[in-house]
């Protein structure tokens, strides 16, 4: 049968985009395949090593959320990363025959560094009250521009950035200050503001948190993650497929470099929830904009009467557009198929106000969420006995992973003890 592997970190609880993009795609997979899924703590570390605070807790809240929702102890082994200690002499080993040109190309290396540079641009010219006019713009901007009014125009701003500084970004090995200065005051933006911006990005702290070892190495970790159960398949989102793609190298390199143990796993694709927070963007801890799984109710009920709707909709009496209303794509995925249909024509007669709309949304989300509720709550009654699912399953992978372990030192031919 096709093992399964996938894991997860524990960065806090989880929400609605979770579920859809992650946890649905596991319920389904256990069911058919040897599944094996974990709580990746040690990558946890590899970019939040200063405060360990919450670990603890944040894996104690995973386990709860995943056996919440269904993703069940005795379909699929489920454990914690570092109570399998193997994993760490293998990522070592791995380490010894990476090129760390690998892993400096490694894309989803180079975005996590863009991500950081570009929010502190960003931060700071907001800091700075960078009023968005730009002077000369690229001529499709300006139309743009000249068409958008208000807060669109500092959408398209962002966006206009984003693009830029992801150019400077790749233009050359790293950044190219140079470029980005040009940018940044073709952008309209004063030539001093930019000067202080830019060398504060080429000699402050922006990234500097995650200019270690460990977060360079975290694909080998995750090869090693991979590797040491023999996984055929691994079920990831797209930005994950760099670093199958080099645990499919790094097992080649092995395999060629001392005995054949290991298969290529493959990644299956799994597609990123496309459902956005209650701002429209995505959804995300960090945007404040998530709907959790562990929220009451009233929460979501609250939460939902603050989603956008279709903002061309300002009377009661102006009839919507449910193609652009925020709590439209909710209800594609939440209500039941007749009741959408007739939201979707009452909507744009002006027969049904957003108020009630959402009233409706609220509900059917609450009747989603209300049996993953029910098992939390019998979960956190017997919490040890929950816990205890998971240490059986970090056994189990124990004894799969020495055995690979007993294999690797053999074929690199190392002392046996
Ligand atoms: N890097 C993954 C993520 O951030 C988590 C992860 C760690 C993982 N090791 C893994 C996923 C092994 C799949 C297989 O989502
Ligand atoms: Fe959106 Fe519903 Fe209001 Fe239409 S009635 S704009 S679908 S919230």
């Amino acid at each position: 049968m096709k093992k399964v592997l996938s894991g997860m970190r524990p960065t806090g609880k989880l929400h609605l985009g979770h579920y859809l993009g992650v946890i649905k795609n596991w319920l389904q997979l256990q069911e058919k395949y040897e599944c094996k899924f974990f709580i990746a703590d040690w990558h946890a570390l590899t970019n939040k090593y200063k405060n360990t605070e919450d670990l603890k807790e944040n894996i104690r809240q995973m386990m709860i959320d995943w056996l919440s929702c269904g993703i069940d102890p005795e379909k699929a082994t489920l454990f914690i990363q570092s109570g399998v200690k193997e994993h760490a002499e293998l990522a070592l080993l791995f380490s010894m025959i990476t090129p760390k040109s690998w892993l400096e190309l490694n894309p989803s290396y180079k975005d996590l560094k863009f991500n950081l540079y570009y929010q502190y641009l960003k931060d700071f010219l907001a800091g700075k009250q960078v009023k968005i006019l730009l002077t000369p713009p690229p001529e499709s901007f300006e139309e743009a521009v000249s068409k958008a009014t208000g807060k669109q125009k500092s959408k398209i701003f962002e966006e206009y950035l984003r693009e830029a500084f992801h150019r400077a970004f790749y233009s050359q090995k790293g950044i190219d200050f140079k470029y980005l200065k040009e940018v940044l005051i073709k952008l309209g933006i004063q030539k001093k503001i930019v000067e202080e911006a830019v060398k504060n990005l080429e000699e402050g702290d922006v990234g500097k948190d995650i200019d270690t070892l460990g977060f360079l190495a975290y694909p080998v970790l995750q090869a090693a993650d991979i590797l040491i159960y023999k996984a055929d398949a691994v079920p990831v989102g797209e930005d994950q497929l760099p670093h199958i793609e080099l645990t499919r190298e790094i097992a080649r390199r092995f395999n060629n470099l001392y005995d054949s143990i290991f298969p290529e796993p493959e990644a299956m694709l799994t597609e990123e929830s496309r459902l956005p927070g209650i701002d429209g963007r995505k959804m995300s801890k960090s945007y404040n904009n998530a709907i959790y799984l562990s929220d009451s109710s009233e929460t979501v009920e609250k939460k939902v009467l603050e989603m956008k709707t279709d903002p061309q909709r300002v009377r009661r009496t102006d009839p919507g557009n449910p193609e652009v209303c925020i709590v439209f794509q909710y209800h594609r995925i939440f209500t039941p198929e007749d009741t959408v249909k007739e939201i979707d024509t009452k909507c744009r007669k002006a027969e049904i106000g957003c108020v009630e709309c959402k009233k409706i949304l609220a509900e059917n989300l609450n009747n989603f969420l209300n049996p993953i509720r029910e098992k939390r709550k019998e979960i956190e009654k017997n919490l040890p006995e929950y816990e205890k699912k998971f240490m059986e399953g970090t056994e189990k992978a124990r004894a799969i992973a020495s055995e690979t372990m007993l294999q690797v030192r053999k074929a690199m031919k190392l002392w046996e003890f």
